[in-house]
């Protein structure tokens, strides 16, 4: 029988019945109890080694966890979303990223109509495109080859294209340059616009409805900018392409549709940078690593829609992150990439995950049952090391983590890579193992420390321990193994999604703060302008717009 909430599923029960007992589970001692948890909570697939081991899970925790998943109904809705069906039903589309990477004779099917010859069609036209950018026959208007790429889009339309593109630094095409642009905030397109060159820059405007204001503002502001410079509005076809789903809103703006590279609604924004969205990457890295990373995302996607749930990677830390978030109580997740590389990793992840699963209606339009998607945070290690670490170590919180680190480095030297795999180990050793009252006294007192001295130093200098967390280790950070760890966490957000009984592809939540500041904007003053008082308003609202135009226009005074 398929339960639509998850708290009535009996596995829920089950799991509420280990929870009461779950303050007992001792993760040191469960690993002493059996040699084999680390093998036995440990998987591989697609070029990623993922240890869950150090996680507070039994064998019983893991079985009701699985029973969950199959009671909420995943296999049926995983099987719904490969098979194209309408899964996002408040926006009434198919979510279908999955077909943008797969090379394979697949059918994928909207409204019975396979997608796969136009997703082929677009993948060609892309190559085509950064062949001719590459081998300079696609040139600016003064002839010259363009050499630099200036992305602008936000959200979607920027967070994966810009965490993949520095990711995959070291498969740069050697001459190439590329910026993103995202903040509407004016500094972001000035700053960018010192360091280029406008006879060798392509602007990349990209934005699935090609309506948002941050991107619309930017694109228009990139446009005069380059008409300031002599250039004429013709020069604009050689300077200027579109990425996006809205042809109608991207002729009006003033690009040629011949500029423009195509996807489609069923390609949520932040599941987007597989498809043309991917546009920036492929023009940086060249167009066969951006293949290797739809190929790396493909072979996640096959083990995910494969493997039992029981040995499936993403079901696994979908499920474990269930286990945290509703029967522990852990409210934040943090990602902590051992890679400088992966120095965006965890503000790509933000959106995915918190824009998926920042929810609090089921499918059904009911307030959903039990608590949703946790806070992401993060940082490189080991930089947060030394700035958040404390807390996830000594905080009231208990917070869960992913390590995630190569074991090669792309930059070999010295020992420095040694170094930072030495701390990816250690950290969640440490979290695990914690430091006792008793060590802390006894490595006092052997240093010599006086009683008073150790009476009064030794309880801050105690670690809990026994804090959850997973390591997620690949031999290189390559184009395959990272497209892999992007499908991965897809996939763990979707599961999470379902099991929850919320849709994780649509962001209405977005809409209120968008919808209000377009009304402020007109009560806003131009640096020598007099506005009225703002009336309608709350107190503070209205105040702090008063407080703002008396400084603008005092500004100017
Ligand atoms: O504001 C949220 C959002 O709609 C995201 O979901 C999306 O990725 C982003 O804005 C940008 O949207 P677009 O690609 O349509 O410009």
């Amino acid at each position: 029988m398929i339960f639509s909430s998850p708290d009535q599923c009996p596995a829920w029960r089950a799991l509420s019945d280990l929870a009461a007992q779950a303050s007992s589970l001792n993760l040191t001692r469960l690993f002493e109890a059996d040699p084999t948890r680390a093998e036995r909570f440990s998987l591989e697939a697609a070029g990623l080694f993922v240890d869950y081991s150090k996680n507070l899970i039994t064998d019983e925790i893991l079985e009701q966890l699985v029973a969950l998943a199959r009671e909420t109904g995943l296999e049926t809705r995983r099987a719904a979303m490969f098979a194209g069906d309408r899964i996002n039903e408040t926006e009434n589309r198919s979510v279908l990223h999955v077909a943008l990477r797969d090379y394979t004779e697949d059918k994928y099917l909207v409204d019975g109509e396979d997608v796969m010859p136009l997703v082929q069609a677009e993948l060609r036209r892309m190559q085509d495109f950064c062949a001719r950018v590459h081998s300079g026959r696609f040139t600016g208007y003064t002839g010259k080859a363009l050499t630099t790429v200036v992305n602008i889009g936000i959200g979607g339309s920027d967070l994966g294209p810009a965490m993949v593109t520095d990711a995959l630094a070291p498969y740069s095409v050697e001459g190439r340059r590329t910026y993103f642009v995202s903040n509407v905030d004016g500094t972001h397109l000035k700053e960018t616009l010192k360091n280029i060159d406008p006879e060798t820059t392509l602007f990349v405007i990209a934005s699935k409805t090609f309506t948002t204001q941050e991107t619309m503002t930017n694109a228009t502001s990139a446009r005069d900018w380059f008409l300031g410079i002599g250039a004429a509005t013709s020069d604009i076809a050689k300077h200027f392409i579109a990425l996006s789903t809205n042809a109608e809103a991207v002729s009006k703006f003033g690009i040629d549709t011949a500029n423009m590279f195509r996807f489609w609604d069923w390609v949520g924004g932040r599941y987007s940078l597989w498809s043309v969205i991917g546009m920036p990457i492929a023009l940086q890295v060249g167009f066969d690593n951006f293949a290797r990373l739809l190929a790396g995302a493909r072979e996640m996607d096959s083990h995910f829609e494969g493997a039992p749930l029981s040995a499936n990677l993403p079901a696994l830390l979908a499920l474990i992150g269930i286990w945290h978030r509703n029967f522990l109580n852990i409210s934040a997740h943090a990602v902590l990439p051992y890679d400088q590389y992966l120095h965006r990793l965890s503000a790509y992840l933000q959106q995915a995950d918190m824009e998926s699963n920042g929810k609090s209606v089921t499918r059904e339009g009911l307030s959903v049952p039990c608590a949703t998607g946790p806070v992401i945070f993060g940082e490189p290690g080991t930089n947060g090391q030394h700035a958040f670490y404390q807390l996830i170590h000594q905080g009231t919180d208990v917070i869960s983590a992913d390590f995630i680190a190569p074991a090669i480095s792309h930059n070999e030297l010295g020992d420095h890579h040694r170094k930072l795999l030495a701390n990816f180990l250690a950290q969640p050793e440490a979290l695990m193992r914690g430091k006792s009252l008793e060590q802390v006294v006894s490595e006092l007192s052997a240093s010599g420390a006086s009683d008073e001295e150790i009476e009064r130093i030794a309880p801050h200098r105690k670690f809990p321990g026994n804090r959850p967390s997973t390591s997620i280790l690949m031999e290189r950070l390559t184009p395959e193994t990272l497209g892999a760890l992007i499908a991965l966490y897809e996939h763990k957000i979707f599961c999470q999604g379902h099991i929850w009984g919320i849709n994780s592809f649509d962001q209405w939540g977005v809409e209120l703060g968008k919808v209000l500041a377009k009304n402020i904007l007109p009560e806003l003053s131009d640096l020598d302008e007099e506005k009225p008082l703002a009336s309608q308003h709350d107190a503070s609202t209205a105040t702090l717009i008063d407080r703002i135009n008396r400084m603008r226009k005092d500004a100017i005074a």
